[in-house]
């Protein structure tokens, strides 16, 4: 009887975790900013909500990649930062959901112009100046002059010191692409590009992983947004944060939803959340230093002031097109990475 009872209660139990399991939310995230503000993302939301996030970080132009390559069977749910450039690839496409999120009437112009443009399958995080930084210690050491300029990057004098992502992989690299053929006009933009490449030691994966290098010591310059330098200041590395004089472009770093997502429900809330000013505020934590696309998200102080920076007028509508962005990099492929170094 006893025996019986337990064995009653053991299948009570069973059946009962078999329903937790079956109720349970969870949620796949493909993250492109740097891993602190993915895990911060990922755990809060779990906190918060009691869904379980599977996050991997991924360069902007890998998300892209993976999520059109699991076209036919999505895996993901939620695709949350990295330059928006491919999120607009990705939505031309039809790879990401429409959505229009009740948190709109929150978020600045220009976030809600990234979602225009994007047919709303894409809305616009974050901001971000493209620039470059450089370890003063090393600039010292080699005897080298200060680099004001972007033109200044293509001196022989730099030549073996200078580092930038791959423009294939990373959302950083095709910025700076598009902002060179976008200030330069493309014949000598893509001249200016095959300069740089002679001075180029290594081309990384992710964007931000030369202005590390450079704090470090492992390289003297890096290209990358100016709040990824700012953030190795901040760490505590001799690295000098430098806005180029001939002006830059910038980012609209984006969340998306991805089409045929398993877990639709807890992607909508995942994308209210994460457009949250308290969410927003908390970058500064883990040291990102973007502006906040959530008009009453607080920056930190030590954030690059956008207002301050000669600012391009980015076409993200262009430069975001798919056809665009192939042509650019298959041309990026064959007549500048191809050379000799
Ligand atoms: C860093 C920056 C982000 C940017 C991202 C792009 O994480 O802080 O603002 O969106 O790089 O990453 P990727 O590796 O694609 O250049």
């Amino acid at each position: 009887m006893v025996r019986t009872y337990f064995r009653a209660g053991a299948v009570t139990a069973l059946l009962m975790s078999g329903t937790a399991l079956a109720h349970a939310e969870s949620l796949t995230m493909y993250c492109g900013a740097d891993e602190a503000w993915c895990q911060q993302m990922a755990r809060g939301f779990e906190a918060e909500t009691g869904i379980t996030v599977d996050m991997t970080r991924k360069s902007a132009g890998e998300v892209y990649a993976q999520v059109k390559a699991e076209a036919d069977n999505p895996k993901g749910d939620i695709w949350w930062a990295g330059t928006g450039d491919p999120h607009l690839q990705a939505a031309e496409e039809g790879l990401t959901e429409e959505y229009t999120s009740p948190m709109m009437g929150e978020l600045q112009d220009w976030a809600v112009r990234q979602a225009e443009t994007g047919q709303h399958r894409t809305v616009g995080i974050y901001s971000g100046a493209l620039g470059f930084g450089y370890n003063k210690d090393l600039l010292a050491k080699n005897n080298l002059p200060e680099p004001k300029c972007w033109a200044d990057l293509t001196k022989p004098e730099y030549k073996g010191q200078i580092q930038i992502a791959n423009p294939n992989s990373s959302g950083t690299a095709y910025t700076m692409l598009a902002t060179m053929v976008q200030i330069f006009g493309e014949e000598k933009g893509f001249e200016y590009m095959k300069a740089l490449h002679k001075n180029i030691n290594q081309y990384t994966k992710s964007g931000s992983a030369p202005i590390k290098a450079a704090g470090l010591g492992e390289t003297t310059i890096g290209i990358v947004f100016m709040h990824d330098a700012v953030a190795q200041t901040v760490a505590g590395f001799p690295i000098v944060s430098v806005a180029p004089c001939e002006g830059t472009g910038y980012e609209i770093g984006s969340m998306s939803i991805i089409k045929g997502a398993r877990h639709l429900d807890a992607a909508k809330k995942f994308y209210d959340w994460a457009l949250r000013a308290d969410v927003q505020s908390k970058a500064q934590d883990v040291k990102s230093f973007q502006l906040p696309s959530n008009k009453a998200a607080k920056q930190s102080p030590a954030a690059p002031d956008l207002s301050t920076i000669k600012l391009i007028a980015y076409d993200f509508k262009k430069y975001g097109s798919s056809e665009e962005r192939k042509r650019l990099l298959k041309k990026w492929d064959d007549e500048v990475a191809s050379l000799p170094q």
